[in-house]
C-alpha cells in the first residue's frame, strides 16, 4: 500500500467531491469512498488523482487512513447520515473521529455525539457553507463538538477554509450541536436576506415598472457600499441573465414558486421553542410556502396594482434596514440557544466566520463582528453603529412598507422587520390587554404596574 491518507471523505456528491479536491490541492492525501463507483473514478482520474486513494468498500477506506483516523461524511442529512455513521462506527477503532459536514439538524448532532462517544469514537458536527464553489475553493465552516477533538483536525480544515483578508473563515464554536445550529441560523438569515431582496425586486418591477435590466444595474450598484454582499452580487447576475433557449429575460421563464430543503424552517421552529423572535425568517419561510400554493393563488389573483412613486435610494435604505433587523434577529436566536444549551457561543467569532466563503457573506459582517467584540451578548440593535444605521434607514423602510401596502404589493419580510423594531420602540405596548383577556376567561393572573408580585386579578374574577 502506498502512503496512508491524512483523512477520509465519505459521499462524493457535489459538496463531498469538491471538498476532497480542495483538500488534495492543499497537499493532503485523501481516501475517498462513495457507493457510486463513477463518483470515485471521476476524482481518481482527475487533476489531483494521485492525491486520492480510491476505496471500493468501507473496510478498504478505514485501512487506507492513518490512525487515529479522521473521516468526513458528506451525505444527505437525516436517515442517510445515520446509516452512514452507524456503518462506519461498526468498523472504526476507538479514538477514530467521524465528522458530519452535512446540513444536519443540531438535535441529531447532539444525539449522535452521545451515541458515538459511548462507543469510544470522537465526533464533530460541522456546518459547511458556500455551495459547490465554496467547497472547492474555500467554504466557511462552523464546528461543534469537543474542543480537543477539533484541535486534531483544525490544521487541515483551516487550510481549506475561505479567507477574509488573511483570517480563515472556520472556527470551533462550541460543544455538540453548536456548529450545526449556527449553520441552521446562517441559513435562516439567508432565507430572510433573499426574501427581502426578492421583495425589493418585486417593488422595482411592479411598483416602479422597471424591467429586469434596470433592476440588474441597480443591484450591481448596490453591490458596492453598505449592502455589498454575495447575495446582492448574484441578484444582479440573475436579474441580468437571458434564457439561452428563448432569449427572454431569465426571470421571465423561472416559475414563481420557491422550494426549500428545511433549514430555514428549522430556524423558525427552534426560535419558537426558545421563545426568541425570528419574524423575518418566519416571513421568508411563509412566503416560500405561499408561493407554492398555486391553486389558491390562481383562485384569488386580481389585476395589477397601482404603481407607486418611491425611488431607488429609498428601496436601498429599506433593504439596508431590513437586513440589519434580520441579522439582529438571527444573532438574538444564537444568543438565546447558547444560553439554553450552555454553548457559550462567541457571536463575534460567528460573524467573523461568515465574512467569506458562505452564502450570506457581506461587508456588514465585519461591522457586526466589531459590534459584538465591543459589547458581547447584547442585541445588535443596541450597538451604537447599528443604532446609527437604523436611524438613517428606518424612515425609508417605513415609507417602503407603507407604499407597498397601499399599492397592494406584498412585503412580508420587510413588513415584519418594521413591526419588530416598532414593537421594541413602544415603551407602552398592548400586552396589558392580552393579560386582561387571559385573566378574564382563564383567571391566568397578571402583574400590576403599581405593586410588586404577580397573580393579580381584575374585577371580572369573582
Ligand atoms: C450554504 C447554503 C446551502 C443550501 C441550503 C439552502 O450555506 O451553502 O445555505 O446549505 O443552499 O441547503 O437550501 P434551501 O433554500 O433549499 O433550503
Amino acid at each position: 500500500m502506498s502512503e496512508l491518507a491524512d483523512i477520509g471523505m465519505v459521499g462524493l456528491g457535489v459538496m463531498g467531491a469538491n471538498l476532497a479536491l480542495n483538500l488534495a490541492e492543499k497537499g493532503f492525501r485523501v481516501a475517498i469512498y462513495d457507493r457510486g463507483q463513477a463518483n470515485r473514478a471521476a476524482l481518481a482520474s482527475g487533476a489531483f488523482g494521485t492525491s486520492f486513494i480510491d476505496c471500493a468498500t468501507e473496510d478498504a477506506l478505514l485501512e487506507a487512513i492513518r490512525p487515529p483516523r479522521a473521516l468526513v461524511l458528506l451525505v444527505p442529512a437525516g436517515t442517510a447520515t445515520d446509516t452512514a455513521l452507524s456503518a462506519l462506527a461498526g468498523k472504526a477503532s476507538s479514538g477514530d473521529l467521524l465528522i458530519d459536514a452535512g446540513n444536519s439538524d443540531f438535535h441529531d448532532t447532539r444525539r449522535r455525539t452521545v451515541e458515538l462517544e459511548a462507543l469510544g469514537l470522537a465526533f464533530l458536527g460541522i456546518g459547511v457553507s458556500g455551495g459547490a464553489e465554496g467547497a472547492r475553493n474555500g467554504p466557511a465552516m462552523m464546528a461543534g463538538g469537543s474542543r480537543a477533538v477539533w484541535d486534531r483536525v483544525a490544521p487541515m480544515l483551516t487550510a481549506i477554509a475561505a479567507r477574509h483578508v488573511d483570517e480563515p473563515c472556520v472556527a470551533w464554536l462550541g460543544p455538540d450541536g453548536a456548529g450545526h445550529f449556527v449553520k441552521t441560523v446562517h441559513n435562516g438569515i439567508e432565507y430572510a436576506d433573499m426574501q427581502m431582496i426578492a421583495e425589493v425586486y418585486g417593488l422595482m418591477r411592479d411598483g416602479l415598472g422597471w424591467n429586469d435590466v434596470q433592476s440588474a444595474g441597480t443591484f450591481q450598484d448596490w453591490a458596492q457600499g453598505p449592502l455589498a454582499s454575495y447575495l446582492v452580487e448574484i441578484t444582479a447576475e440573475v436579474a441580468g441573465a437571458t434564457d439561452p433557449s428563448t432569449s427572454l429575460p431569465m426571470l421571465d421563464v423561472i416559475a414563481d414558486k420557491a422550494g426549500q430543503k428545511g433549514t430555514g424552517r428549522w430556524s423558525v421552529i427552534e426560535a419558537q421553542k426558545l421563545g426568541a423572535v425570528a419574524s423575518t425568517i418566519e416571513a421568508a419561510v411563509g412566503a416560500r410556502n405561499l408561493s407554492a400554493a398555486t391553486a389558491l393563488r390562481d383562485a384569488l389573483a386580481t389585476p395589477a396594482t397601482a404603481p407607486f412613486g418611491l425611488d431607488g435610494t429609498t428601496l436601498h435604505q429599506a433593504l439596508h434596514a431590513g437586513k440589519v433587523i434580520a441579522y439582529a434577529q438571527g444573532f438574538g436566536l444564537l444568543a438565546r440557544a447558547s444560553e439554553e444549551y450552555d454553548w457559550d457561543l462567541a457571536l463575534a467569532d460567528i460573524a467573523r466566520v461568515w465574512r467569506a466563503g458562505c452564502i450570506i457573506r457581506s461587508t456588514m459582517l465585519d461591522d457586526i463582528a466589531m459590534a459584538f467584540e465591543a459589547r458581547p451578548n447584547t442585541s445588535l440593535l443596541t450597538a451604537p453603529a447599528f443604532r446609527d444605521r437604523l436611524t438613517t434607514t428606518l424612515p425609508a423602510l417605513r415609507q417602503t412598507v407603507a407604499a407597498a401596502a397601499l399599492a397592494g404589493l406584498p412585503t412580508p419580510a420587510l413588513a415584519s422587520a418594521l413591526a419588530y423594531v416598532d414593537q421594541l420602540a413602544r415603551p407602552r405596548g398592548t400586552a396589558n390587554m392580552l393579560q386582561g383577556l387571559r385573566d378574564y376567561f382563564g383567571q391566568h393572573g397578571f402583574e400590576r404596574t403599581d405593586r410588586e408580585g404577580s397573580g393579580f386579578h381584575g374585577p371580572w374574577v369573582g
